[in-house]
């Protein structure tokens, strides 16, 4: 594979990803390293810039995270952003400190100084801050570029050399003209920003191909837009050598399963239907914990594909797993690359058994969901499918608070179709990133045809986004919503009260649990 333009050290930032997505949306192969990858591999790489990202820790702390300091001997251009700003100004003898007060949020810009890094920056953009450390005092032969309310030393570079850094996060959608510093960035680096996700497809069908060798891989699908791609790229790269299956776990939204075989046979990629309901809903007996929930489904996911991978293995040996874990998936179940913090477990990624038969194969990992639709649209896939919502690995299961059984899955089932029809009925449901219905399990006194009723809870959940990663409620007509509570009260038995969920992530996230 090719090597990248520009290497990306991580200290453990949240948004370390969306850096290698900015500087792809710009034409710059980039990839992502732990901040100690090591000097020598650094040099047979031959990057033409390296940016060190932000982290969680205090570049003065005992614990504090370091790069190799050789690494400033390079003679590379070097862009550090937040603790990685701080890393360079430490490492250079500045001096970094807990500042008064935290910054998180928007902040101003405000431009001191005409530099290439901030060309076609306009004074006072908005700005994404996040961070508790700040820079006191430069070390010699910097000079700051910009700052903002909080931060004296917001943009800042060497006077000689091409070290530059920024207090701010650039990769932020927040950050407005964030894009637009990191192509600067990759301009000073010299870098040719012609690649594209044509290169991307190239690289993956190559790379599965070196990975895989002459083994056979078990690829599953969920009927979503991630694995579905996965499935095509698998198909493209490695032909019979793969199998697709689809679990059927009984956490499926109506009418779901036939959908997903009827499109498999449209895209000709023949496909295993296992029916696993009752194995998952037994286990899933008394459960009412979110982690352990998705710790639950993870490891009978598994268990059924070992199963079917040592069925399928009498025609030869099934050694992987494809699975279509995307980036926000790995984020926030486990340090990607550097020391990050956990938000929550993901089935796919977090909730594994420690000791799997399969090795995984999971080719999306580095990117995120418009993305991945990008790569779909190049691999020939139908747009009703690249357009569906994502629909999570686990299903209902992390839609209904509490136990999960039959009788809420109907109830649950029956109103998210609602709501999802009067989506399309309206021309709403490509307006929303994604929506569904919540089983709240609160009950409540309502009246109907002069009855008391004390009957269960519906939420309604829509948001826009752009990656997952944060989300804001969909603000969706009033009357519309009127129309679907209505709609799901009076059809639905067992359902009294429909509430809309206006929370944004962070500090909600989208699914409920
Ligand atoms: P959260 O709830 O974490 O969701 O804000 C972000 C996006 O990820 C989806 N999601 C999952 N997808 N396995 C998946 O494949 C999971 O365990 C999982 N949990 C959440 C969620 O639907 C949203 O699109």
């Amino acid at each position: 594979m090719a090597n990248p333009e520009i290497l990306v050290l991580d200290f453990g930032s949240q948004t370390t990803q969306l850096i290698a997505r900015r500087l792809r949306e710009c034409g710059v192969y980039t990839q992502i390293y732990p901040y100690n990858h090591p000097l020598e591999q650094i040099r047979a790489q031959a990057p033409k810039g390296i940016i060190l990202s932000g982290g969680p820790a205090s570049v003065y702390d005992s614990q504090a995270y370091h790069c190799d300091p050789e690494i400033l001997s390079l003679n590379l251009p070097l862009l550090g952003i937040c603790y990685g700003m701080q890393w360079l100004v430490h490492a250079l003898g500045g001096r970094v400190a807990r500042a008064l007060s935290q910054e998180f949020g928007r902040a101003h810009l405000e431009n001191l100084h005409d530099h290439p890094l901030l060309a076609g920056i306009e004074n006072s953009s908005v700005v994404w801050m996040s961070h508790g450390d700040r820079v006191e005092v430069l070390p010699a032969d910097f000079e700051v570029l910009a700052q903002s309310g909080h931060a004296p030393f917001c943009a800042i570079a060497h006077k000689h050399q091409p070290i530059y850094g920024l207090q701010f996060h650039p990769e932020s959608a927040h950050s407005a003209q964030g894009g637009r510093i990191l192509s600067n960035f990759a301009q000073l680096c010299g870098c040719t920003q012609e690649w594209n996700m044509q290169d991307f497809l190239t690289q993956q069908i190559q790379s599965i191909q070196n990975q895989v060798g002459s083994d056979r891989v078990l690829c599953a699908v969920s009927g979503g837009v991630d694995s579905s791609v996965v499935a095509a790229l698998c198909a493209r790269a490695l032909k019979e050598q793969v199998e697709v299956v689809f679990v059927d776990h009984g956490l499926l939204r109506a009418s779901e399963r036939d959908q997903v075989a009827n499109m498999f046979a449209d895209l000709q990629i023949p496909l295993h239907v296992l029916d696993a309901q009752d194995l998952f809903l037994s286990r899933l007996k008394g459960v009412v914990d979110p982690e352990k929930k998705r710790q639950i489904i993870g490891h009978a996911f598994i268990e059924v594909f070992e199963q079917k991978a040592r069925e399928l293995s009498k025609q030869g040996v099934i050694k992987w797993l494809a699975q279509g874990t995307l980036y926000p998936d790995v984020i926030e179940s486990v340090s990607a690359k550097g020391p990050s913090a956990v938000i929550k477990s993901h089935h796919n990624v977090g909730g594994l058994p420690e000791k799997m038969n399969l090795k995984l194969l999971e080719p999306l990992r580095e990117l995120f969901k418009d993305e991945v639709r990008a790569l779909g649209a190049r691999l020939g896939l139908p747009e009703k499918m690249l357009a569906r919502h994502p629909f999570p690995g686990p299903g209902l299961a992390i839609r209904i608070l509490g136990e999960v059984n039959t009788p809420s899955l109907e109830l649950l089932r029956q109103a998210d179709s609602i709501f999802i029809d009067a989506l399309h009925a309206e021309g709403l449901y490509h307006e929303v990133w994604q929506a569904f219905c919540v089983l709240l399990n609160v009950f409540s006194v309502g009246v109907m045809g002069d009855k008391r009723t004390y009957d269960n809870t519906i939420a309604l959940r829509a948001v826009q986004a752009s990656d997952g990663m944060s989300a804001q409620c969909a603000p969706l007509p009033f009357d519309f919503l009127e129309r679907v509570a209505n709609s799901i009260i009076n059809q639905v038995p067992g359902i009294n009260r429909v509430v809309y969920d206006i929370t944004s992530k962070p500090p909600g996230t989208i699914e409920w649990e």
